[in-house]
């Protein structure tokens, strides 16, 4: 049985070295980091939206394994802005994570979404055939499920949406409520990351549209959709393995030298919901009361820039740079820098350096669907302490991890002080539960999951 995954963002991005040749670069984003290896697993077909490169209409990948297919669809560039840049992240992505003050409802944008929705639901008709496994991702295609049961009434279709679900209160907000929700429900089942959004979602679906709930089932007259809240997990062993490696603790052991004290390590996509400033003000805070911590801790952030068409973006990036300058300036000595900055994307041989490096993780964001950062951190660490926010999808299951609300300043400051003055003994149990429920439930287990289910629904 075949499998086709449908998704917005591409797996690799096309990029053109210094020397012409074209490389293919691994995407910066849970979605594709977590849907790659279930196609290596599994091969079948990705489509997804091509960005740059426009002649590639289809390749192998991942490069020089060649385990699947990507049918990359080539949007206009007024498409791309409408769509992607204005109703997928000025509308859906500040709805669903609560940011009701940067939404921007807009005819166009929801014209746009339309137009692509349908454009990703013909290529999906056209790679179909009978007996494949159809399994639509997220916000940016809520559409395309229903557009495709309308041409393959038969056709098992799953949808897995990888933010949060909001209330109804917040949700109804969107004036194309009604559509966005019929869209989703043309699938069989209906994947979320943790119960309270499926909650949420079933609720929509009761007071939007009046549609009856039956536990985790939603009653259309025809049909009946399956909701499942199933978390994703990660490549626990994978990880674990890469930090095991000696050019991981090569350089692990190196940076631990370069930044010369221990340190606080954040790793996001630049993005509003990801709770970087709040993080920032904590440390500036924290050294501010502490002044015995001057020059004997050190915050890492990685911060990779992201949607920069769009204003709260670039906004935010120039409100990091400016607070980090303040603190560096602040408290920075000779031989001592408090905040290192970087806005590179890294490969995962280093990334998985800092995550072993690191003496605190700090994943705080203001809302998030699940945070696959936080496991990552939990699968590699070996005595390092994980202090994550509660508004993350991923604190339902990391209990274990120093759970702070991010909009508590001094609740937050307070975490950091408690975090490096954690015993040894401590900080390994608590990774130790942390890294056995990873292990458990890892990123296989998600998928074939989320597939049984499809499998098995009539
Ligand atoms: P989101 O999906 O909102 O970006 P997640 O934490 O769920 O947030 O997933 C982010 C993914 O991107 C993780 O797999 C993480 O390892 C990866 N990532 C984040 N920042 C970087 C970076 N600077 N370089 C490389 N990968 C990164
Ligand atoms: C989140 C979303 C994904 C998205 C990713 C990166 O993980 O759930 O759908 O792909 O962020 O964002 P981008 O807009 O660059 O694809």
């Amino acid at each position: 049985m075949g499998l086709i995954v449908v998704s917005n963002r591409e797996p690799y991005s096309p990029v053109r070295e210094g020397d012409g040749e074209l490389h293919w670069k691994a995407a910066v984003g849970g979605l594709t980091a977590a849907l790659d290896p279930v196609l290596r697993e599994r091969g079948g077909t990705w489509i997804a939206w091509g960005d740059g490169e426009r002649e590639i209409r289809s390749v192998e990948l991942p490069p020089g394994e060649e385990r699947y297919r990507l049918e990359r669809l080539h949007l206009r560039e007024s498409e791309l802005q409408d769509y992607y840049y204005g109703f997928s992240n000025r509308a859906l992505w500040p709805l669903s994570h609560y940011f009701l003050n940067r939404v921007r409802y807009l005819g166009r944008y929801w014209r746009a979404y339309q137009r692509v929705n349908r454009r990703f639901a013909e290529a999906v008709v056209r790679a179909y055939r009978p007996g494949d496994l159809i399994w639509v991702h997220d916000y940016q295609l809520c559409l395309v499920p229903s557009l495709v049961r309308e041409a393959l009434p038969e056709a098992r279709i799953g949808f897995f949406w990888h933010i949060p679900w909001p209330s109804s209160e917040v949700f109804r907000t969107l004036p194309w409520d009604r559509e966005i929700l019929e869209g989703i429900l043309g699938a069989n089942v209906v994947g979320v990351h943790v119960l309270e959004y499926a909650r949420h979602f079933r609720s929509c679906c009761r007071i939007v549209l009046g549609y009856d709930n039956d536990g985790r089932v939603v009653r259309i007259s025809q049909r009946e959709v399956q909701v499942e809240a199933l978390p994703i997990g990660i490549e626990a062993q994978t990880f674990v393995e890469l930090s095991q490696t000696p050019e991981v603790r090569r350089a692990a052991g190196e940076l631990r030298q370069q930044v010369g004290t221990p340190f606080l390590l954040g790793v996001d996509r630049l993005d509003y919901t990801k709770g970087i400033l709040e993080r920032l003000e904590a440390f500036g805070e924290y050294l501010g009361r502490y002044p015995e911590a001057q020059g004997r801790v050190t915050l890492v952030q990685i911060a990779v820039p992201s949607r920069e068409q769009v204003d709260a973006y670039r906004q935010l990036r120039e409100q990091i740079e400016r607070l980090v300058g303040r603190i560096n300036g602040t408290y920075g000595q000779a031989g001592w820098t408090p905040v290192h900055y970087i806005t590179r994307g890294l490969d995962r041989l280093e990334l998985v350096a800092y995550y072993l490096a690191a003496d605190v993780m700090l994943v705080t964001p203001l809302r998030d669907g699940l945070n696959l950062v936080a496991k990552e951190f939990a699968a590699v660490s070996e005595q390092g302490v994980l202090i994550l926010s509660e508004f993350a999808g991923a604190a339902a299951e990391m209990h274990e991890a120093l759970l702070v609300n991010p909009y508590d300043h001094d609740g937050l400051v307070r975490a950091i002080g408690q975090a490096l003055s954690m015993p040894l003994a401590e900080r390994r149990q608590r990774l130790e539960c942390l890294k056995a429920r990873l292990r458990r439930f890892d990123l296989t287990t998600w998928a074939k999951a989320f597939l049984h289910a499809l499998e098995e629904n009539r």
